[in-house]
């Protein structure tokens, strides 16, 4: 006769062997942000104000002319069925005739176009096209996580080629072993750039092609921020450096540009063989973005030139505020030249950029993201995403002044 606790032990044992998990979740380390994140969600269950600059999930409203298109989408019930694999025709036309306006590129909508469930999705299953275990990718550090994580879910392993202020966040590209070259089959970018907000020249994006057509590396180009380039200047498509579309695809997402983030919608353009690459993963793991999505986002893409530069605007506006109110507490930074964060190097007290972030939410009540969560070269610095409005971001520093969280 079995007792009650044989009984249970028992079923735990089963519970264990039948809930054994895949290796590659090993691989990825859960994000470190999650236990501030959980501590975040507590101190806003006791009713505390905190001002979240974590996430970059943009504040402002998604456009009206998306949301009025929503309202009719949602009636047609042709939008009910399955979208085709490929995306739908108007909304892979209206986004290759935004890539030609905008950088003056022709892309055929057909096969150089695929929508995808946002960039981070897309990101991530052609890591899964590409990447066989014990294959390399090249990923400037600190990165944008998902930049890392797509290879290592796939099996594969990173190289991380430092991003430093000395350097203006750009990569030194005559730094990287000639074995890594020969070994690495993508190569990650992003400028405006996550988390460090800096931007690059087109001189760069030019010797960076160059490289990879050299050592056959498929150019990974995610420009999340294009629309997010401060102080006049605009951001470069990959796609516009000669040659390129033979090696490289670039993401593209409405999340930013548009404010669209929980849409979920964004596509990849660019080389076609990539994309097809990209697509045979997709066919056979999702069936596209809800088509009510598609018709509403593809009208995202008529907004005028000067409509689009309000947001960059309102970032920069903010950018400027809270850079000037850090000077009085003895920060004094470079502005980054794009994207919506500020990259504030962790004071020299303390020994972690998560310490540092701790006290931010735990004194200040500010929620920030340590360094350390961008990969190896983001330890020593905090990233505040400017997604809140100016007197809030005010409040955010007024109260690290006033706790003592200071830069001496
Ligand atoms: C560089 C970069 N790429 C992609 C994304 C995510 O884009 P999406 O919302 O389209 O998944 C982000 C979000 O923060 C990002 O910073």
């Amino acid at each position: 006769m079995t007792t009650k606790s044989e009984k249970n032990s028992t079923k735990e044992e089963n519970s264990k062997s039948f809930l054994k998990l895949a290796d590659r979740l090993s691989y990825v380390p859960s994000y470190i942000f999650a236990k501030l994140d959980k501590e975040k969600q507590e101190l806003l269950s006791r009713g505390i104000d905190v001002i979240d600059l974590s996430l970059g999930s943009p504040d402002l409203p998604s456009p009206q002319i998306v949301i009025d298109e929503c309202i009719n989408a949602v009636k047609d019930p042709s939008n009910y069925r399955y979208p085709p694999f490929w995306g739908q025709k108007r909304f892979k036309q209206a986004a290759a005739q935004w890539m030609n306006n905008r950088f003056s590129i022709d892309i055929d909508p057909e096969h150089e176009i695929l929508p995808l469930t946002g960039s981070k999705e897309g990101i991530t299953h052609l890591a899964f096209a590409i990447i066989n275990p014990g294959d390399l990718s090249i990923v400037p550090s600190p990165y944008y996580p998902v930049h890392a994580r797509g290879t290592l879910l796939a099996g594969g392993t990173i190289h991380e080629l430092p991003l430093l202020e000395k350097d203006n966040f750009i990569p030194d590209l005559d730094s990287i072993p000639q074995p890594v070259l020969d070994k690495a089959k993508l190569f990650f970018i992003s400028y405006p750039n996550n988390p460090t907000g800096a931007t690059c020249d087109f001189e760069f994006l030019e010797k960076l092609t160059r490289l990879c057509i050299k050592n056959q590396i498929l150019l990974i180009s995610d420009l999340a921020y294009s629309e997010l380039s401060f102080d006049g200047k605009t951001a470069s498509s990959i796609l516009q450096v000669k040659g390129a579309k033979d090696i490289a695809i670039e993401f593209h997402t409405l999340s930013k540009t548009y404010s669209m983030a929980g849409w979920r919608i964004a596509f990849v353009a660019g080389n076609r063989k990539i994309i097809e690459a990209l697509y045979e993963i997709k066919t056979n793991t999702d069936y596209g973005v809800c088509n009510i999505i598609q018709a509403s986002a593809a009208k995202a893409f008529s907004i005028s030139d000067n409509e689009r530069k309000k947001n960059a605007m309102m970032y920069q506006e903010r950018r400027d505020i809270i850079l000037e109110q850090l000077k009085d507490i003895g920060w004094n930074i470079p502005k980054p030249g794009g994207a919506m964060y500020i990259w504030l190097p962790v004071p020299k007290q303390y020994k972690s950029s998560f310490e540092f972030s701790c006290d931010l939410l735990h004194k200040a009540h500010v929620a920030t993201i340590p360094g350390s969560s961008f990969g190896t070269y983001g330890e020593g610095y905090v990233r505040f995403a400017l997604v809140d409005k100016k007197e809030r971001l005010q409040e955010a520093v007024r109260r690290m002044k006033s706790v003592g969280l200071i830069n001496q």
